[in-house]
């Protein structure tokens, strides 16, 4: 992949990792801890990534020891590549483990160095939320869970933090991280699991510096937009949700995915869709090495 130009922030940006404490199989059928560090190790190579996000559901099950993995796997990659690491609950989290472990989900900042985080006991009921300066992008976290619930909502105290932080526009704009996204759900099933309130959001949104709106929860890749800003749902890391099935019937297929989210300096926004090959299905089309690709780019390019 292209390298990002100057003054841009990527992003990668995954979703729903599904992680569990006993390694026990998501649905009983992906290892989720494979598959994520399978698509770690894709991506390994893409240059200049400064922030990592997980749009939520991290754990399957909230235990502690999944949360450890997320820590040690995600965070370890973005230490690595001296990237931020940013993430909020979703449905399946539970704050009290994600809290141990992710403390208010910023857990590294600019340039992959450890954030300071004091260690306030929240009650369960109380949402996660927190914001970071990433390369002069305010990043903000709504937490959309509602405990013991599969569908989100934000919540006043959530939507009040939200209006207080994007307050003053920041050097470059603000990214909010989420995850029930703010857009229509695919199948009857994540109808009834959606975001009930997103014209609050909406409402909140507008007229301030919010660049893009990053979630997850839907398993599957998709682009919208909510009170003129861009919504980017991440395709899930513990399987892809077969949105062309039947709308009352749901179907996942084996799949790993995450997107590519470059914030240029202008506000320019643009995403990059990535998947994790699986050896055992996917076939080359094509390949070219260097050398042919760049006699056809010379040959047929402007001249
Ligand atoms: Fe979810």
């Amino acid at each position: 992949m292209q390298p990002p130009a100057p003054g841009t922030l990527r992003i990668l940006h995954l979703s729903d990792t599904h992680l569990t404490g006993d390694g026990s199989l998501h649905q009983g059928t992906v290892d989720t801890t494979a598959a994520l560090t399978a698509l770690l190790d894709h991506v390994d190579g893409i240059e200049g990534v400064g922030l990592v996000v997980v749009s939520g559901d991290v754990s399957e099950d909230g235990s502690p020891e999944s949360y450890t993995t997320a820590l040690d796997t995600v965070g370890g990659w973005a230490e690595r590549h001296g990237a931020a690491f940013v993430t909020v609950p979703g449905n399946h989290d539970q704050r009290a483990g994600f809290r141990r472990v992710l403390f208010d989900g910023h857990v590294l900042g600019d340039g992959g160095g450890p954030l300071m985080h004091t260690m306030e006991h929240h009650d369960p009921s109380v949402p996660v939320r927190g914001q970071s300066l990433v390369a002069g992008r305010r990043i903000v976290t709504v937490d959309t869970s509602v405990p013991g619930a599969g569908y989100g909502e934000l919540s006043t105290a959530a939507l009040d933090h939200l209006r207080s932080a994007l307050a003053e526009p920041a050097p470059h704009g603000s990214v909010v991280v989420l995850h029930h996204p703010p857009l229509p759900a695919p199948t009857s099933l994540h109808d009834a699991l959606k975001l009930r309130n997103p014209e609050d959001l909406a409402g909140v949104l507008r007229g301030t510096d919010v660049r893009v709106v990053l979630g997850g929860h839907y398993h599957h890749h998709f682009a919208g937009s909510l009170g003129g800003v861009p919504v980017l749902v991440a395709p899930g890391v513990a399987n892809d949700n077969d949105v062309a099935g039947r709308y009352t019937e749901e179907t996942a297929l084996i799949g790993t995915g995450a997107l590519v989210v470059d914030l240029a300096e202008d506000g320019s926004t643009w995403s990059t869709p990535v998947r994790l090959p699986r050896p055992d299905a996917d076939r080359r089309a094509l390949h070219l090495d260097a050398r042919s690709a760049a006699r056809i780019a010379e040959a047929f390019g402007p001249s």
